[in-house]
């Protein structure tokens, strides 16, 4: 695990290099996609560097870890609205070529066919991270097991809690979620994690330093061979 510490801003052009590299050496690689606030800087950079010819999505192909289900792509709190918004309509990706799981009528057999696809594709090159205030990574909870593939996800009260500010009432946040595993996720060849604020220094410290278990779902990444954890001064304040 390779940790760097940087100021947000500087992280993540960090970050977005790797992209740029990956790409330069392989138009068509697989890159894996998070959504919530930490990515949006990535993001931005993607778009910036897209625009300025430094970097082409032309032939890549995405796969985003997670959807609410319920919500349709169009609904602007999904995911699919989400990654149109923020990165796809600003980048030159095919849109055919960019996946999120689909959160309408889904059943765990449905949301296994999502591993098939990536692997279809050759698998992921490239996936991006970020963590919930209780260890998740992608909507896996604690206790989701380390085996797990895509597969459909009750949300946690501090989930629920957490993603109620973006919804006009807690009551109409989503209560269930489709989610790649954490095998999907280990099954990347390589991972870039981000983490920002004091608020993620408490499980930032955690995954890296605390004991590998379920009940820390992203203190599994100790075991992935390469992992890049991009982080900034106050989540890394108590390293
Ligand atoms: C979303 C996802 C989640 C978020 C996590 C942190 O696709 O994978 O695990 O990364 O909830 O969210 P933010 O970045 O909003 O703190």
């Amino acid at each position: 695990m390779k940790i760097i510490v940087d100021t947000p801003e500087k992280l993540a052009q960090l970050a977005a290099q790797r992209y740029v590299e990956l790409l330069k050496n392989k138009p068509n690689a697989v890159l894996g996609y998070a959504t919530g606030s930490t990515p949006l800087g990535l993001y931005g950079e993607l778009a910036r560097l897209n625009a300025a010819g430094e970097v082409s999505f032309a032939e890549a192909t995405t796969f985003n870890l997670d959807e609410y289900v319920g919500l349709e792509g169009t609904h602007d709190q999904s995911y699919r609205y989400f990654m149109n918004k923020n990165l796809f309509d600003k980048i030159d990706i095919k849109k055919e070529n960019t996946n999120v799981p689909c959160g309408i009528d889904m059943t765990n057999e449905k949301a296994a066919q999502y591993d098939k696809a990536i692997e279809a594709a050759g698998g992921i090159d490239l996936q991006l991270l970020g963590i919930g205030h209780n260890g998740h990574i992608g909507f896996n909870e604690p206790g989701t097991p380390f085996g797990s593939v895509t597969h459909v996800v009750d949300l946690t009260e501090s989930t629920i809690n957490a993603n109620a500010r973006f919804f006009e009432s807690i009551n109409d946040v989503p209560t269930q979620a489709v989610s790649m595993g954490i095998k999907t996720v280990m099954n990347a060849r390589s991972i870039i994690f981000i983490a920002l604020g004091a608020d993620k220094a408490e499980i930032v410290k955690k995954m890296i330093c605390g004991e590998v278990t379920p009940e820390v779902p992203a203190s599994v990444l100790q075991l992935h061979p390469d992992v890049e954890v991009y982080i900034d001064h106050a989540a890394a304040s108590l390293l």
